[in-house]
């Protein structure tokens, strides 16, 4: 028998209404339209409003129009993964709520928490229980609600952020298609760089981590930019490498959209030309889990059966990974 894949059969995101624009962010804190696309690419996010509405709503919007989508019922689903770093509480996972919320019963869910790597990481999870034959429908989400973590008062922050989510059907391929590798690295070292600091059990919620502001997600840009260029890039030249793929083979680059300056390094570093790599961050930002499936779904018309795409992304942790796809439809 051919050895099963996990293909993506379907993709569906979803963004919220409401449009932060640079002239909005310039009317916060002291920055500008010109120093934000300078430096990021971005120039609009959307942002999640509504009393009592987390990451999982738009995870379940997202979840319930691929349902939709790909003709499936609820009661198909084998599994679900929810990757964030934006829960809507500490317990139960998001997965959980997501699953109530689009009347998937029973199954296992589960959170994957590894920032903006997130997805690389849930798809790679996932994959495994499709490869081995114990399921034949998975959904894995990547969604963020960034917005409920940034402050809005640090200029250094809250012009990259935006909240969003996006959601693939995982089933088996014996053709060929679907994912054929995976590499996902993680560094613990890079916690004092990037992270949000209290709200967990090291440093409980308090008056004191309140005036600290250190529930909000804190940044050494710099440094994460500088660690983020090398191994975004490393991990995707070591994917195509060991695939003996080269820049000429791969259709699309799906890079998670951080900052541009990060990702026309990494399609540098793989000799590929902008015009094969994916990019949506200046509608966006950076939606953490979000960005990659983002992508796909920004982009699927233009995706072709057989197409080898190499998704990489990296975060905090830190964490760092890539994917490549053998795109099935
Ligand atoms: N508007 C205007 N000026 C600003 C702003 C702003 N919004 N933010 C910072 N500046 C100023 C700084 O204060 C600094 O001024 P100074 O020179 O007087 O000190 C100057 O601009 C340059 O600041 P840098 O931080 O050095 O700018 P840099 O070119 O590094 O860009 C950025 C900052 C965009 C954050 C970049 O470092 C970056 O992209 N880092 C990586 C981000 C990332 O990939 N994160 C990982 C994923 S996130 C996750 O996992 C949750």
């Amino acid at each position: 028998m051919s050895q099963i894949r996990a293909a993506i059969t379907g993709i569906q995101g979803y963004v919220p209404d409401y449009i932060l624009t640079n002239a909005e962010l310039e009317k916060m804190v002291d920055t500008n339209d010109e120093w934000i696309t300078a430096r990021t690419g971005i120039k609009e996010r959307h942002i999640l409003k509504g009393e009592g509405l987390g990451t999982s709503h738009m995870a379940a919007e997202a979840v319930q129009g691929l349902l939709t989508k790909t003709h499936t019922a609820p009661e198909e689903v084998d599994l679900l993964i929810c990757a964030t770093t934006t829960p809507d509480f500490i317990f139960p996972s998001t997965a959980n709520l997501i699953c109530d919320m689009v009347g998937i019963k029973s199954i296992g869910s589960f959170d994957i928490q590894a920032a903006c790597s997130g997805f690389v990481y849930a798809l790679t999870v996932g994959s495994q229980f499709i490869e081995t034959g114990k399921y034949k429908k998975v959904i894995v989400v990547g969604a963020d609600k960034m917005s409920a973590i940034v402050d809005y008062t640090d200029r250094t922050t809250c012009v990259l952020f935006g909240d969003g989510a996006g959601a693939v059907m995982l089933e088996p391929n014996t053709e060929g298609f679907g994912i054929i590798d995976s590499i996902i690295r993680s560094d613990g070292a890079g916690q004092p760089f990037l992270n949000q600091k209290a709200g967990g059990s090291r440093y409980p919620p308090t008056h004191e981590t309140i005036d600290k502001r250190w529930h909000y997600a804190y940044q050494d840009g710099p440094s994460v930019f500088k660690f983020a260029v090398t191994n975004m890039a490393d991990v995707a030249a070591e994917i195509m490498e060991r695939n003996h793929l080269t820049g000429d083979d791969v259709a699309w680059l799906v890079p998670h959209q951080a900052n541009k300056r990060i990702i026309s390094a990494t399609a540098n570093r793989m000799k590929v030309g902008m015009d094969k790599v994916m990019l949506n961050i200046q509608k966006y930002g950076n939606t953490t889990a979000a960005t990659i499936p983002l992508c796909l779904w920004d982009y699927e018309s233009q995706l072709n059966k057989g197409d080898n795409l190499i998704l990489a992304a990296f975060g905090g942790g830190f964490t760092w990974g890539s994917v490549y796809v053998k795109w099935g439809y």
